[in-house]
């Protein structure tokens, strides 16, 4: 993980912005980078649409305007980070437990980039544990549902739920996450919709036919992938 090649992707990112547009703001350590060069640009009439609390309260701070997807339904570009790209530009998302509001702004979207450093780009999906996103009432038989979805998929391990020293965490939206390592994700497009028919699950990780173009960060500048 290079923070300067995060760097390197966000400010590259930013540059793909124009004045006028309604700009989905990706959540993580990468995305923080593009909220701020953003910022720097000092486009005029931008609107912005966080897709967590803490981008919210980093592009507040930074003096970008924000809006909702309630006041802005047709973003025209959203700029997010990644836990993997596989090929085709699959993604797993969901590391800072912002993948909920990820999708929906990415659903949202004419357009996508995905931005991250270059050690994301992986061959397969699978190495990243997967987030699912749960509803805490009844969330361990739901758990136990999965973790057969999963068996299905040749995955042995169940998902954990995902905990700090003060609980289990919670999502912006008040629901939990499990993490799935799978090591090998052979079939994602079976896998995402085996998970959301369960009853309980509210989102997943898997990012599919979503993302129009990679920015990837290097050591010297960026480089792309569509
Ligand atoms: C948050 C995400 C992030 O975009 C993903 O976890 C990458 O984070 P980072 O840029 O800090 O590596 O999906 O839910």
């Amino acid at each position: 993980m290079s923070d300067l090649q995060k760097k390197n992707a966000g400010e590259a990112a930013a540059q793909y912005v124009e004045a006028g547009m309604v700009v989905g703001l990706g959540t993580g350590s990468t995305a923080a980078w593009f909220v701020k060069a953003l910022a720097a640009r000092n486009l005029s009439d931008l609107r912005c649409v966080p897709t967590s609390e803490r981008t919210a309260d980093l592009a507040r701070e930074l003096g970008l305007t924000l809006s909702t997807l309630e006041d802005t339904p047709k973003i025209d570009l959203t700029v997010d980070g990644a836990d993997e790209i596989g090929p085709g530009l699959a993604l797993i998302k969901g590391g800072g437990a912002a993948l909920l509001r990820e999708k929906l702004v990415w659903e949202a979207s004419a357009r996508c980039i995905c931005i991250a450093d270059a050690a994301k780009v992986v061959p397969a999906l699978g190495t990243f544990p997967l987030p699912i996103e749960v509803v805490a009432f009844g969330h361990k038989t739901t758990a136990n549902r999965i973790a057969d979805v999963l068996a299905d998929h040749d995955i042995a391990s169940p998902a954990r739920v995902r905990e700090a020293e003060r609980g289990l965490i919670r999502t912006d939206g008040g629901n939990l996450i499990y993490d799935a390592a799978c090591k090998l994700i052979a079939d994602p497009a079976r896998l995402a919709a085996d998970l959301k028919s369960l009853t309980g699950v509210v989102e997943h990780g898997l990012f599919l036919d979503l993302t129009d173009l990679a920015v990837i960060g290097t050591d010297e500048g960026f480089e792309t992938i569509n």
